[in-house]
């Protein structure tokens, strides 16, 4: 199993998570949040004063998929989220150990 944490643009969530549910993804999480990447946010000139704005709005979808799933939900999230800008995101990818269904007990991926 591995946990796939994307950092996308507010305004792709809605078609990301469309996107997600059609490739039948097994659940979502997803989290408001503030960030920078590469260029540290923006600067913007308000009445004479220099304010660097350095975290922007941002949304975290996490998802944990089977193994065999990871190549395509990879492959949804750089298409549909992208705008070709910068700030478009980023995708980390981590292993996960186990999952545990705690209505069942069922463990694994068979518990996603
Ligand atoms: N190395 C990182 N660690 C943690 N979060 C990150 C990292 N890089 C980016 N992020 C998160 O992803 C968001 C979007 O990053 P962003 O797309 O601007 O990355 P970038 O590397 O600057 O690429 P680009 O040059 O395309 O803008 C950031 O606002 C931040 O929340
Ligand atoms: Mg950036």
């Amino acid at each position: 199993m591995k946990k796939i944490e994307a950092i996308i643009r507010p305004e792709t969530l809605e078609p990301l998570k469309e996107a997600l549910i059609r490739a039948k993804v097994n659940g979502i999480t997803i989290n408001q949040v503030f960030g920078c990447g590469n260029q540290l946010g923006w600067t913007e000139y308000v009445r004479g004063n220099t304010i660097i704005m350095n975290t922007l709005s941002k949304i975290e979808v996490t998802l944990v998929v089977p193994d065999d799933k990871l190549e395509e939900i990879i492959d949804v999230i750089t298409s549909v989220s992208e705008t070709g800008e910068v700030g478009d995101g980023k995708i980390f990818i981590s292993e996960v150990m186990d999952c545990i269904r705690i209505r069942t007990k069922e463990r694994g991926e068979i518990a996603l």
